[in-house]
């Protein structure tokens, strides 16, 4: 793992949070424009948002959200003992794809809250959970990162695949999650990022500039949407920053792992 305090590139500096505020597709919004902006997006997607994953990332978004969930590595039942409850919050869970894997894996005292701000992505979560064996583990949430409606110490772990680049304020977000968390807990956020391998990034600029719109025309009838997604993964800050501001959030023992040369990286830290 890769820790917080190595020195980042002239590239890393401008990409900032304070960019991430205000760009929506390319262009300057003002205060408050970008989440509804946002949440329109999600709205558009939503009903294809898991075919559309698959069909970008060619199903490595699978495997990176795996990785999470074995990093995480949720409690499971040893044998005849009564195990406390343990609770994740995962935020922008959307339709649910992380809860899914966090209670399959551990044991039958793992419950997640799936808290997210569009109701169109929860309404396609709570669908596809509701026949699943642990369905009554997992809760749907609507609310908003930057302001979660939950008690201070709450969760043992808090988990955040591909959405914190559409918070407006991520200071604000990683804030809450500090807060929610219990002493002990445990911040997973699995996140676009910039390419490391040579060549690797030109040639994911030509997929998202060229075959993620067409796709998008095809699956979606509009790849408007995907143009968007596309601009907020090269607008994010680098692994190195926004460790950085993980860290700035109180976190400790932060680091990250990049995979697939980069393009995207688990990042972890703890509420000690
Ligand atoms: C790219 S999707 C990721 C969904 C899911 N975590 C996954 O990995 O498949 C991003 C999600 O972030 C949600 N989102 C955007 N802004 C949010 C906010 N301020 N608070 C909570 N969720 C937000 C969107 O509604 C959307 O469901």
């Amino acid at each position: 793992m890769i820790t917080a305090n190595s020195p980042e590139s002239s590239l890393e500096r401008a990409r900032s949070a304070q960019d991430m505020r205000h760009s929506f597709g390319g262009q300057q919004v003002g205060d408050g424009e970008k989440q509804e902006l946002v949440n329109s997006v999600f709205g558009r997607v939503a009903k294809r948002y898991d075919l559309m994953n698959d069909l970008m990332s060619l199903g490595a978004h699978r495997l990176w959200k795996d990785a999470l969930v074995a990093r995480l590595g949720p409690p499971r039942r040893s044998a005849g003992r009564s195990v406390k409850p343990w609770r994740c919050l995962d935020v922008a869970g959307g339709t649910g794809d992380i809860a899914r894997r966090i209670v399959a894996a551990g044991g039958d005292q793992v419950n997640v809250t799936v808290l997210d701000i569009s109701a169109e992505m929860l309404a396609v979560g709570r669908g596809k959970s509701q026949d699943a064996a642990y369905a009554d583990r997992i809760e749907f949430v609507e609310g908003n990162a930057e302001k979660l409606d939950f008690p201070t110490g709450e969760f043992d772990a808090y988990t955040i695949a591909f959405g914190i680049r559409n918070v407006p304020d991520i200071p604000a977000a990683l804030a809450e999650a500090y807060r929610v968390l219990k002493r002990g807990g445990r911040f997973l956020c699995l996140e676009f990022s910039e390419a490391d391998v040579p060549g690797f990034d030109r040639l994911y600029e030509q997929w998202s500039r060229h075959v993620i719109p067409a796709m998008a025309r095809t699956v979606q009838g509009d790849d408007q949407p995907y143009r968007y997604l596309v601009e907020s993964i090269a607008k994010f800050p680098s692994q190195r920053r926004f460790a950085g501001m993980i860290e700035e959030a109180g976190f400790r023992r932060v680091g990250f792992d990049n995979f697939s040369g980069g393009l995207v990286a688990l990042h972890a830290g703890w509420k000690l």
